[in-house]
């Protein structure tokens, strides 16, 4: 028998899973570590928790698999895109990581997209968000220039991981499309935008395919965790790029929605012809094409904040337990989920959340459905431009992360997105996902489709139901005015609260 382990760095939690060559699941582990929010619009977390995590999720293996030190031939990434790691000269670490979710830097977007914004859009396919990497470098330069000075290394937040268990810097093309400094056509960083910003060709890592074999794991970690073999390492991918990969979007009519933090639509592009003008982002694939993406910025986050504010004795089951009592629409209750900002298809980092029809016949219970309808209609959005854009129609969905758990929710997303949606067995998307790139970099398949056909096993269907089809695209209509009607309000508000 012969191990892969694949490791999710995710936004609250590294998770661990353990395959082995047929694909079967053996076990999982995770461990969670904080978020940092020193100001508001700030987030941020200590890299030096990662490897903490790494370690007990190594350790909670041990525990559970017997001949998990013996057989472990490989291991790959998942990893939460965006976030800025920065290195000096002997490799630690000069400051907290800041995150894919950290808005502090709206100046910087709109100074890159005022002065550079059609180079940008040419090289990267993507205009400037407060998410990206680049923008979180200039606020960087800008804020502590005495700390810019010492950087030696710009990393991503697996990145770092991946250097710890190796010695060895790299990154992936599916995550340096996210920094804003690659050429995602040319597949290299482009000199035009490093020199722009006065940044050194040298700080950035070499670039290699997610697949791509990176070193084997250190002489002392290998002698601190027990590894028998010389566990292979490789490099992994941006954890949305790995989710689909995982869930076997590797053609065009399938699609992916992933919610968890955040979410995210996304559509496989086999090509780089498609031109959505930057309003979904276009990024490299993890398995060498591309893909193009839309993301809600608080989806889980929506929920989890709705669950905490107003049903904190409840459990994510016990509130969501009535939602099918409650008519599609929730009775006229509309959620709009810009709880901090959003980035499909607006790019607002100012504009709120809101409820709107609120009338005294409505429960809790319409509550909860509205917030899950809202979220899924957000995500719509996406679907919307890429349907519109690029005349794209999906014969299915595939639904991962924490909104496929739920079947009521399940089938909110069938009539919402008017397609017929189905989910992961094992649902573990990026970390299937990871598993898959180490085993296809060990040679065990030679594509990732030949891998997919393995390891990947897919649920039940849910199919879209006509009626609510029907009432979903009228209120979607109204959904969509939301932004337009709010944004003044919110900015306004926001305005008032920061003076
Ligand atoms: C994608 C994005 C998020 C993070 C979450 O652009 O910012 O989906 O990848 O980890």
């Amino acid at each position: 028998m012969s191990y892969v382990l694949g490791l999710d760095l995710g936004t609250s939690s590294l998770k661990g899973l353990l395959v082995d060559n047929k694909g079967k699941v053996i076990a999982s582990a995770s461990a969670d570590y904080p978020l940092i929010h020193l100001k508001s619009g700030y987030s941020e977390q200590n890299p030096q928790e990662w490897l903490e995590a790494c370690v007990k999720v190594f350790e909670q293996l041990s525990a559970e698999v017997a001949d998990f030190q013996t057989n472990l031939e490989g291991i790959s990434f998942s990893g939460q895109m965006h976030g800025l790691v920065l290195v000096d000269a002997a490799g630690e670490v000069l400051r907290h990581a800041i995150l894919w979710n950290d808005v502090r830097n709206s100046a910087e977007c709109d100074r890159i997209n005022t002065d550079f914004g059609e180079q940008i859009l040419n090289i990267t396919q993507n205009i400037a968000r407060e998410g990206f990497t680049l923008p979180k470098i200039l606020w960087v330069q800008e804020h502590e220039p005495e700390l810019w000075a010492q950087v030696a290394q710009i990393l991503l937040p697996k990145d770092y991981l991946r250097y710890w268990l190796t010695g060895n810097y790299h990154m992936d093309y599916s995550d340096a499309a996210g920094t804003l400094m690659l050429d995602v056509r040319g597949k290299e960083w482009s000199a035009e935008v490093l020199a722009e910003y006065q940044i050194a060709t040298t700080v950035l890592p070499p670039l290699i395919e997610s697949y791509g074999n990176v070193g084997a794991v250190t002489q002392a970690l290998k002698e601190r965790f027990g590894f028998d073999k010389d566990v292979q390492v490789f490099a992994g991918g941006a954890d949305n790029a790995v989710a689909a990969v995982g869930s076997g979007i590797l053609d065009n009519t399938t699609g992916m929605v992933s919610i968890g933090t955040s979410g995210v639509f996304l559509s496989y592009e086999a090509d780089d012809s498609v031109d959505y003008q930057g309003q979904l982002h276009l990024f490299n694939h993890a398995d060498d094409a591309y893909y193009s993406m839309g993301v809600t910025l608080a989806a889980g986050h929506s929920l989890t904040w709705f669950k905490n504010t107003f049903a904190p004795d409840k459990t994510f089951n016990e509130l969501l337990a009535n939602i099918d009592q409650i008519e599609p629409g929730a009775k006229g209750l509309l959620f709009a989920p810009y709880i901090v900002g959003e980035r499909t298809p607006y790019s607002d980092s100012k504009i709120r959340g809101s409820f709107l029809g609120m009338d005294t016949t409505h429960t809790l219970d319409h509550f909860a459905r509205a917030v899950l309808e809202g979220i899924t209609f957000s995500l719509k959005d996406s679907q919307h431009l890429m349907e519109t854009v690029a005349n794209k129609r999906f014969e299915k969905i595939v639904s991962v992360g924490g909104g496929s758990k739920n079947p009521n929710w399940l089938q909110i997303q069938a009539d919402i997105f008017n397609t017929p949606i189905t989910t992961l067995i094992a649902d573990e998307g990026p970390g299937m996902g990871a598993a898959m790139l180490a085993a296809v970099g060990l040679g065990w398949y030679d594509t990732m489709l030949d891998c997919n056909k393995a390891f990947v096993d897919y649920g039940l269907v849910t199919q879209p139901i006509k009626e609510n089809v029907e009432k979903y695209q009228k209120i979607y209509e109204q959904y969509r005015k939301i932004y337009d009607a709010t944004k003044d309000i919110s900015h306004g508000l926001i305005d008032i609260v920061n003076d």
